[in-house]
């Protein structure tokens, strides 16, 4: 493995963690859905954890959490033009407008933070030396709550976007409601969606 290549996706990975919690605030300014509020408000949360565990996953490798690079400004610069788009859509004062640009905001946002935590699991089994065990533990914790993070967002996102357009939602979504975890559940939960309407 090619350590200087993991410590840059461990660096961008916490980035992504810091604007997350500015993605997630940005968001929650935006929603309107009482129960999507709730979930958001509880992936905030999570997102806060996740900043603390890469801080500590940092120290047990001796990286400098505060060390800057091209691909973290990149992240860095995505993550607040995603909080712009929201606070341009609230702006113009359409609140249901702006709540899906949020859960698109929301979708991008947790696509990149669900790569980033399923390539730090296959670091974490590579890894050896100081470091190993604090990768491996935060990344067996975290994994499944990005899994949730993306594909219930999703759910949200498509059926909010639904109901926009005058047709048959299902709210909260199937995602929700079913737990889902996997892609295949998630395709699956869509498929149920669609076999209501
Ligand atoms: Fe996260
Ligand atoms: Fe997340």
């Amino acid at each position: 493995m090619k350590t200087e290549q993991v410590k840059e996706l461990i660096l961008q990975a916490l980035e992504h963690e810091i604007g997350g919690v500015k993605v997630y605030t940005a968001a929650l300014s935006c929603v309107v859905n009482g129960e999507l509020e709730e979930e958001w408000t509880k992936y905030l949360e999570e997102t806060r954890s996740h900043v603390t565990r890469l801080k500590a996953v940092c120290k047990a490798m001796d990286l400098d959490p505060q060390q800057d690079t091209p691909g973290r400004q990149v992240v860095r610069h995505v993550g607040g033009a995603l909080v712009d788009a929201m606070q341009m859509a609230k702006a113009a004062g359409d609140a249901a407008a702006a709540e899906l640009v949020a859960c698109e905001c929301v979708v991008i946002a947790e696509t990149k933070d669900h790569l980033n935590w399923e390539l730090l699991g296959k670091c974490a089994e590579h890894m050896k030396g100081s470091g190993a065990d604090a990768l491996q533990s935060a990344s067996e914790e975290i994994e499944d709550q990005e899994d949730e993070h993306l594909y219930h967002t999703k759910g949200w996102c498509r059926e909010l976007w639904i109901k926009s357009l005058g047709l048959k939602a299902v709210l909260p979504p199937p995602e929700e409601q079913k737990h889902v975890k996997t892609a295949i559940g998630a395709a699956r939960a869509q498929q149920a969606a669609d076999n209501a309407r």
